[in-house]
């Protein structure tokens, strides 16, 4: 490739509803479990990757700012593209999100997703979806779920080189257009890393087997909830699934408190509106944000309930979005 190469993408993040929280290999980020997970809309990742046999270095900006804190991880993205496609040229990438970053609402996730899209087809590489996943996987694991629409299953693959561990679609959007309330109760980004948290729980929680055996179970649950659009058994299997993670977290040395005192808040509103009738359940990732899911004619009344509480900034309703995709023509 001797000429410059140019290729924009979008991703949605994802939220995962049977959670994925350890690895069984560091290097290669392969997952210690499957985990399901729903694509949102209205969230989003924009990233341009341009390739010129000119740049003497990767560069990467973020919302308008160079960022170097990440910047390795994104040349290690580049790097495993640029060997498929054997190609050495540093490239620019410009990335924009819609939301904040690295707070709990799965930047890393759209932002891998879109990323591995746009330089893959900058790069004139033919990949698909589930090359694409694997691509995504090594940067973040729940990337790989982003690059498919609606409900996701990622597999976590037994085989040594990750080569069977990637996502694919369940079910698209229209199957149970559910509805997401996002709670943003912080703006701040985390101060540890997920693969940081990951590692301290799988060295020192007491509870780390029985959580990883225990995703057995919700898996095939969550899989059955979702072909049947059977909302009650969804809604006890994604609770169960964080809290166990939560609780996992939380009996780390030390422990990983991702809450604050409206994340908490949150959750007992979520509950009183199911007492009252209403189909919805919380789950909540490693940050303190809520995300309420709910049938779509109650996301309003969901939002307000939420609003109203003491430390909620503000709300986000969103739908289930579509896969990566290309921006260009
Ligand atoms: C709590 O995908 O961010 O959101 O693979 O280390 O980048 P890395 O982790 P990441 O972890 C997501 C954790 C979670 C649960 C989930 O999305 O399944």
């Amino acid at each position: 490739m001797s000429l410059k190469r140019r290729a924009s993408a979008r991703a949605h993040p994802n939220i995962a509803l049977v959670k994925y929280w350890g690895k069984r290999n560091l290097e290669l980020n392969l997952p210690a479990t499957g985990s399901i997970s729903i694509t949102l809309d209205t969230l989003q990742t924009e990233t341009t990757v341009e390739f010129d046999p000119q740049f003497k270095l990767d560069r990467f900006e973020l919302d308008g700012q160079p960022d170097p804190a990440r910047l390795p991880a994104v040349s290690a993205c580049l790097d495993r593209l640029r060997q498929l496609a054997r190609c050495s040229h540093r490239a620019r990438v410009v990335s924009h999100n819609n939301f904040p970053t690295a707070a709990g609402l799965a930047s890393s996730a759209s932002g891998y997703a879109a990323l591995v899209h746009a330089a893959a087809a900058a790069l004139g590489l033919a990949l698909s979806a589930a090359e694409l996943s694997i691509q995504a996987r090594q940067g973040s694991g729940s990337a790989a779920r982003s690059i498919f629409p609606g409900f996701v299953e990622m597999q976590a693959g037994q085989l040594d080189d990750g080569s069977d561990s990637f996502a694919s679609c369940l079910a698209p959007p229209d199957h149970w257009p559910l509805a997401v309330v996002v709670a943003i109760t912080s703006d701040q980004a985390k101060s540890q890393s997920s693969s940081q948290g990951m590692e301290l729980t799988r060295l020192s929680s007491p509870f780390y087997s029985s959580w990883l055996q225990d995703i057995e179970i919700d898996l095939p649950q969550a899989r059955r909830a979702i072909k049947d659009r059977d909302f009650e058994l969804l809604a006890s299997v994604s609770e169960h699934s964080c809290l166990k993670m939560h609780a996992v977290m939380l009996s780390s040395k030390p422990g990983l408190v991702y809450w604050n005192g409206a994340t908490v808040e949150c959750i007992h509103a979520i509950s009183s509106l199911r007492q009252r009738g209403l189909a919805v359940f919380f789950t909540i990732d490693a940050g303190p944000q809520v995300k309420a899911i709910c049938l779509p004619e109650d996301a309003e009344q969901v939002a307000l309930a939420l609003t109203a509480i003491d430390g909620v900034q503000r709300t986000v309703i969103t739908g289930l979005g579509g896969a990566a995709c290309s921006l260009d023509q």
